[in-house]
């Protein structure tokens, strides 16, 4: 076992050898590049390490996203993104000297012989701000030094190709460049599917390039290999369109910008660019009587051409990098309080779970925009295509609440507005509101995935008039869990991969939780009987539950009642913490937090003893439940070493082997906006003890750049850390 433990850790360190520039916070599975929304989700694939012109960007299912830069100096070329090859050209490699990044840029210097050139990509999130955090866009900004005290003359050129638009590329696709104060490549597939998946990419709408016109900028479409030499060669394009429209894969059509810097003798401002994909309308969502209605990016509300949109997102960059500076600093500096560990694992998730986000509205009869009615989707990616899946949302909970509450108000709607149609025959909460995003159109049939007690109370919104507008909604569910919690009948849990069960002590959990919750909505919205109603049976539940679900011995919960030899974690009691509903007494907590000190692995503590395997959300879960610092410590590091342990190519995987730190199925979900778990817990993470000790099976992993807290002032309560109010 030691020996095994021993030879992993080797593989692990020649793997990790591998990286040659330096990494802040550390070398992720999966880069962020541009991660926006379900469509916009381009990554750069890491495993034992990846430099930026390595490989080409991905999207989040691993398909290749053409994204090219090569930068001339003194004209000679070297290549700085994407892995193109051009013959009968020699363009250099630069060399990649570091990798930082946040929870909303991902930095990259590249050195291209005297000069490096910093390579910077921004996916804003701008929790406050409905209209710009529903711009589908992302910034790529370019700026160069020289690093030999010299002059040189400089030109940087980017393109993307037009597999942006599609999952199948023997697809025609058409195009368009747009000139002006803003130049902007536009393209499309000819033939438009709405709300249509290809191999999870959209077939509708349009990727845009653009930039604004600047002097020395040119421009050209055409095939790949033509207008990459064009640059090498020549440091400058032609200004020409291609427009002999054709498949993406025909002669691969790409869209191109180059900038000529000049003779730079210190760092240049930046070269903004901004890439994004955007259609309209976004979502097909089920009102009343069965009706579809079709809804629209937020954004539209206030922009009515894409055009108008871009030169907005593009003249606010700098703004946005300020604020998004801002957002960084609050993040890390709230999960600094943690551990540096903590605040690497937290940046890495933030782009993740927003990018599985769209925020929208609907139209009014008149063609105009109704502001008011805003739904936020999301779609719960790799494990499956649903939208707004409720055991999807619930993990992700607490990027939401720590961002802005609202959000998670808009993530609900869509299915409180659906079940209080009627239209959904089961009289539990429905799991999800369509089987393929991005089509919201409800379960009629009652055939949703049937996980009766997970539906119940991710309702902690920030808002009551959702409480009071849907009380009988929630009432109604309640008394369910009233009859199906205390002895949960054999059903699959948000796990559902690993398996059903009957009488599962988390699920009791959550639904004893759920009523004494749905008492304090009582008391909110004056039903003072019913709340001290379901008080008191949540009370009444209480020993019985402990009596069912703690093993004979006396030291843990059970997986399932009366099974002695189970366990697995007991995440659901994180949310009497966070509710504040104080159900369970401490000594439960302390029983828990002693167990999972004795039962770690290599990578972390199991979900539950039927397998070896866990889930990273779930330990941060568990992580703010534990009543000692250094049992918090144990999760946390567990989750950080398999964040950074160089084995696995992909945006980053919930679930994985806690034996090894090898991934599991999943990848790219908004589950992991679980990860912020300890930054919305009232008054803080439960801890009685502050002394970090070496605990069992627990490895100390490799060495955080331990930085401080940057310090940059938010300057507003925007972005801050909030209670959630009812
Ligand atoms: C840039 O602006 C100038 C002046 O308005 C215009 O002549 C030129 O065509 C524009 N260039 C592009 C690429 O849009
Ligand atoms: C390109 O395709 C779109 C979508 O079908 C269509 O609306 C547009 O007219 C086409 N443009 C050209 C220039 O063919
Ligand atoms: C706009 O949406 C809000 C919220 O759904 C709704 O209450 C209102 O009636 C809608 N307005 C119109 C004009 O339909
Ligand atoms: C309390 O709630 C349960 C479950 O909904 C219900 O069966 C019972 O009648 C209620 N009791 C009172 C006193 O309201
Ligand atoms: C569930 O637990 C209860 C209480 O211990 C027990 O009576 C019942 O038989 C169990 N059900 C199953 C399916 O094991
Ligand atoms: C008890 O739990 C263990 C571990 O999950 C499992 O292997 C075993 O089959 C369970 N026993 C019964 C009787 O269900």
């Amino acid at each position: 076992m030691l020996l095994a433990t021993l030879l992993t850790l080797l593989v692990v360190r020649s793997v990790v050898a591998a990286v040659t520039w330096t990494a802040t916070p550390f070398n992720p599975a999966s880069v962020p590049l541009a991660v926006r929304s379900p469509y916009l989700s381009t990554w750069l694939n890491q495993g034992s390490g990846t430099a930026l012109n390595a490989d080409w960007p991905r999207f989040w299912t691993g398909t290749i996203l053409g994204w090219a830069g090569y930068i001339n100096v003194d004209g000679t070329s070297y290549n700085f993104l994407g892995a193109p090859s051009v013959p009968g050209t020699n363009a250099l490699k630069a060399s990649q000297k570091s990798l930082t990044f946040t929870a909303t840029q991902s930095i990259f210097v590249m050195t291209a012989g005297p000069v490096d050139l910093t390579v910077s990509f921004l996916s804003p999130v701008e929790p406050d701000d409905l209209v710009k955090q529903s711009f589908p866009f992302s910034y790529l900004t370019l700026s160069a030094s020289p690093n030999d005290g010299k002059s040189h003359s400089v030109q940087v050129y980017t393109d993307i190709s037009a597999e942006w638009i599609t999952g199948d590329n023997s697809l025609t696709a058409n195009w368009s460049t747009t000139l002006g104060s803003v130049v902007t490549h536009q393209v499309q597939l000819a033939t438009q599917q709405p709300f249509t998946e290809i191999s999870d990419h959209i077939q509708q709408g349009s990727a845009f390039y653009s930039t604004h016109n600047v002097s020395g900028l040119t421009y050209q479409t055409g095939q790949d290999i033509v207008v990459r030499a064009q640059f090498i060669n020549s440091g400058v394009l032609q200004n020409t369109q291609d427009t002999n429209f054709r498949a993406v894969e025909d002669d691969w059509p790409v869209f191109a910008f180059a900038h000529n810097l000049g003779t730079i003798n210190g760092p240049t401002s930046p070269v903004v660019i901004s890439v994004g994909h955007a259609r309209d309308p976004a979502i097909e969502y089920i009102i009343a009587n069965g009706a579809i209605q079709s809804r629209s990016s937020y954004f539209w509300g206030q922009f009515s051409t894409p055009a108008a949109a871009i030169s907005s997102f593009l003249g606010d960059y700098s703004n946005a990098l300020t604020r998004a500076n801002a957002f960084d600093a609050k993040v890390q500096s709230d999960a600094f309080k943690i551990s540096a560990e903590y605040a690497a694992v937290a940046a890495l998730s933030v782009r993740q779970a927003f990018g599985a986000t769209e925020i929208t509205i609907s139209k009014n009869s008149d063609g105009s925009f109704n502001t008011s009615d805003v739904m936020m989707f999301l779609k719960e990616i790799s494990s499956d295509g649903n939208v707004n899946t409720v055991d999807v949302i619930f993990p992700a909970w607490p990027v939401f609440l720590y961002t802005n509450p609202t959000l998670g108000k808009y993530l609900l709607l869509p299915l409180f507005e659906y079940q209080a149609t009627g239209q959904y025959p089961n009289k539990w909460a429905v799991h999800d509101m369509g089987a393929s995003y991005p089509k919201a159109l409800g379960h009629n049939d009652g055939n949703d995935e049937p996980m009766p007690l997970e539906g119940k109370y991710p309702e902690k919104t920030g808002d009551q008039s959702l409480l009071t507008t849907y009380f009988d909604l929630l009432d109604q569910w309640t008394q369910f869990l009233v009859v199906e919690s205390l002895i949960p009948a054999n059903q699959i849990s948000t796990d559902d991969f690993a398996g059903s069960l009957a009488n599962q002590t988390n699920l009791a959990i959550k639904g004893i939780v759920g009523i004494k919750a749905m008492s304090e909505v009582a008391s909110l919205v004056g039903q003072t009987q019913k709340s001290q109603n379901y008080s008191s049976i949540a009370a009444s539940y209480v020993p019985q539950w402990q009596a069912f679900a703690t093993s004979s011995t006396g030291k843990h919960l059970t997986l399932a009642y009366g099974n002695d030899s189970s366990w697995g974690l007991s995440y659901n009691m994180f949310a009497d913490k966070l509710l504040q509903t104080n159900v369970f007494p401490e000594s439960v907590y302390d029983m828990q937090t002693s167990w999972y000190s004795t039962v770690a692995n290599e990578f972390g503590i199991p979900l539950d003893t039927r397998h070896t395997y866990t889930k990273s959300d779930w330990e941060i879960w568990t992580s703010g439940l534990v009543t000692s610092t250094s049992v918090r410590d144990l999760f946390v590091s567990s989750v950080y070493k398999y964040a950074s342990d160089g084995e696995s190519s992909q945006p980053l995987g919930d679930w994985y082997e806690t034996l090894n730190g090898d991934v599991e199925g999943f990848r790219a979900r908004p589950v992991v906006g679980g990860h912020l778990a300890l930054l919305v817990l009232p008054g803080g993470p439960a801890t009685v003890d502050s002394v970090s000790t070496s605990l069992a099976g627990s490895e100390s992993s490799a060495a955080v750049t331990s930085s401080p807290p940057l310090n940059t002032a938010v300057s507003n309560g925007a972005t801050g850390s909030r209670k959630f109010g009812w």
